[in-house]
């Protein structure tokens, strides 16, 4: 078991677009220490660029929320083609601990994707899932859940994202280049 550290709001590689994924091959180790780091802070969703890796890869596991045996996923070098309906749904992020927004998001995607061998995918997804796609969509699109909310929610969160912001600025300037 192998955790890496979770970069917080603030960071600029939370702000970039992240790279495609080119090398399937080398994908493993990234994949296995993202989903130990995401269980260990009791997250449903982890993006590359939330442990400084500049990659379009994300993980997602939603077991607990959707009551089923197994929700566990892994989508490369996603896009979505299509998307439409509306729902709310309070979401929290693992870059901004402790700030939680009621976030509108379309209901329905159609994700382009790649899996682990680099198989191309295009799925439909709803509810739970396709909240949590859209999430980590926007992570590697340098977006943030503060950015899909109003101003004045945003100002509800003000004083809590100024203080991870400040910390993670200061701690993106000594990071060593993240490693696959
Ligand atoms: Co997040």
């Amino acid at each position: 078991m192998a955790l890496r550290e979770i970069v917080h709001y603030g960071d600029p590689i939370l702000r970039k677009v992240c790279q495609s994924v080119k090398d399937f091959s080398k994908l493993t180790k990234l994949i296995d220490d993202m989903f130990d780091t995401m269980y260990e802070e009791s997250g449903i969703g982890l993006a590359a660029n939330q442990v400084g890796v500049d990659l379009n890869l994300f993980i997602i596991d939603i077991t607990d929320i959707e009551e089923e045996a197994e929700n566990i996923y892994v989508f490369i070098n996603s896009q979505i083609q299509e998307s439409h309906g509306e729902s709310w749904f309070e979401e929290g992020c693992l870059s901004i601990p402790d700030v939680r927004l009621d976030v509108k998001r379309p209901e329905f995607i159609t994700l382009k994707y790649q899996d682990e061998n680099g198989e191309d995918h295009v799925e439909k997804f709803s509810g739970h899932l396709a909240r949590a796609i859209q999430h980590e969509v926007d992570h590697l699109n340098g977006v943030f859940i503060v950015d899909r909310v109003s101003q004045t929610a945003k100002m509800t969160v003000k004083k809590e994202l100024k203080t991870i912001e400040k910390k993670a600025v200061s701690k993106s300037k000594f990071r060593k280049e993240f490693v696959l």
